[in-house]
């Protein structure tokens, strides 16, 4: 089965908002970073803590998740939703197709190494 990395960089603020959207269609496991990034107005237009910051780097949180049974377009569709505000700094998805996944405690390669193991008490 296809397994692809989203990766989103956005406001750091919307953190909450954007992983509870992304849990309600089903997308579980994701590792959350502090970033620092600039696009393509080098960080000067943007807004920090209401004041324009004379410096090239915005604080902004990047989550990235690998999905291979919720589709890519429903994850698009969600971030898109949530993040868009219409103003510049609202961030960046990045699509990346996955070779290969490794779950370490069991060995299992593939979607099957992010797939929920049926029958399997989770806490
Ligand atoms: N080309 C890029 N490569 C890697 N990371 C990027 C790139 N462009 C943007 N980013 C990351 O995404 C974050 C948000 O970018 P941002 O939304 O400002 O992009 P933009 O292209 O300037 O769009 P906008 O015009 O809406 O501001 C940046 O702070 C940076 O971390
Ligand atoms: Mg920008």
């Amino acid at each position: 089965m296809k397994m692809t990395k989203i990766e989103i960089i956005t406001r750091s603020n919307k953190l909450d908002e954007l992983m509870s959207a992304l849990n309600e269609i089903g997308v579980l496991g994701m590792t959350v970073s502090q970033v620092f990034g600039c696009g393509l107005q080098k960080g000067h237009e943007e807004v920090y803590r209401g004041k324009k910051y004379d410096i090239n780097l915005v604080p902004k949180i990047k989550l990235e998740t690998v999905v291979c049974e919720v589709p890519v377009e429903k994850v698009l569709e969600v971030a898109q939703r949530v993040l868009r505000t219409g103003k510049f700094g609202d961030g960046k998805i990045f699509v990346y197709e996955l070779t290969d996944a490794v779950r370490i405690r069991t060995g299992q390669r593939g979607a099957t190494a992010i797939m929920d193991i049926p029958g399997e008490k989770r806490e």
